[in-house]
């Protein structure tokens, strides 16, 4: 009974408890899905993030409004993928929205990333740092970041992992590449989406769902380092309507760097609202051996590529 997203690691936990196998803490399990008991934990434990609150019913918006400042972001304790998430500075709008099953943040501008570990017996075999380099459109591993702001992440991760003592499996951290530091977005007890496992086997030449399957059954899987490739993955979704023409498929697939590739659509076919991130038509992985050779490659690609799309009001 293995957990591989976000809405299967607490159906996990019970079914595991049921059938007497290695369990996590039931309060890991909860520190790792609640938002708000997750980020309750871990300010305690000094992981910089930003100012929240609960976002009950009974919430002064006006003062905390004051406070967080606006936009704000409303969110679901419990959720992934962005579902239900709301940003935005009509409070008239969060004021409706108040609920004790989400929480309100304080807005970050900045960029974000992630890092994957890889945990076995206590400890951290293998750390893999993902670029977004378009939120939820382009992921790049591994990120070519400073080394000093690779440092500052990794310790951030460290010290997340650290408190909540994790004991095995693969996690997912998200945080964001604020201006004075990193600031920790959340943690995910599961393998990350956005293709970023394939994007890790890619890169790194080891089969990193393989390597998560050998950590959930207490083996120590073989994982290799350093990366010695870059790669990327396009998620693609054109937005709302009936989808009328692709074009620029055939030189996608001419493209060297492109290793991977499905398309979920067809012309003709109506194609709805993207309501999470997960939900795409669609998607190009490449690699390459440099950065900049990668990033070449994800242009060339996104400018070939092209969706005609019909809206519905149209
Ligand atoms: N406080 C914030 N400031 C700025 N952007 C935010 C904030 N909270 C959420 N976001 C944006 O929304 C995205 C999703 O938020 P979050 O990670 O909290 O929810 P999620 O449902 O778990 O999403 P996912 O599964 O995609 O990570 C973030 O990656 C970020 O781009
Ligand atoms: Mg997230």
């Amino acid at each position: 009974m293995i957990a591989s997203g976000e809405s299967t690691v607490a159906p996990a936990y019970f079914l595991r408890r049921l059938l007497m196998t290695r369990l996590n803490s039931l309060a890991l399990v909860e520190r790792c899905t609640d938002k708000l008991i997750m980020k309750d934990f871990l300010a305690e434990a000094d992981i910089p993030m930003t100012a929240y609150t609960p976002a009950k019913k009974s919430l002064d918006l006006k003062r905390v409004s004051k406070e967080l400042k606006l936009p704000l972001v409303l969110k679901d304790r419990k959720n992934s993928g962005g579902r239900g998430t709301i940003v935005s500075s009509n409070l008239e709008e969060i004021e409706k929205n108040l609920s004790a099953d989400r929480l309100l943040e304080k807005y970050v501008n900045a960029p974000e990333a992630s890092v994957e570990s890889f945990i076995h017996d206590r400890k951290i075999l293998f750390t893999n740092m993902t670029q977004y380099f378009k939120k939820g459109e382009v992921n790049i591993v591994p990120a070519n970041f400073k080394k000093a702001e690779i440092n500052r992440i990794l310790e951030l991760n460290a010290k997340v992992l650290e408190a909540l003592k994790i004991k095995w499996g693969v996690t997912h951290l998200e945080v964001y590449r604020s201006k004075i530091g990193p600031l920790f977005g959340e943690i995910a007890l599961r393998p990350p989406g956005g293709y970023i496992m394939d994007l890790i086997s890619l890169s790194y030449g080891f089969n990193a769902w393989e390597a998560f399957l050998d950590l959930e059954m207490g083996l120590a899987p073989q994982v290799k380092r350093p990366n010695d490739l870059y790669s990327a993955a396009v998620l693609l979704h054109p937005g709302e309507g009936t989808l009328l023409k692709i074009t620029g498929w055939e030189k996608v697939l001419a493209n060297s760097a492109v290793v991977k590739h499905r398309l979920k659509v067809k012309e003709g076919e109506r194609i709805g609202p993207r309501k999470a991130v997960s939900e795409e038509v669609g998607h190009i992985s490449l690699r390459a051996s440099f950065h900049p050779a990668l990033i070449d490659a994800v242009s060339a690609v996104e400018e070939s590529l092209k969706f005609s799309i019909r809206k519905d009001n149209q």
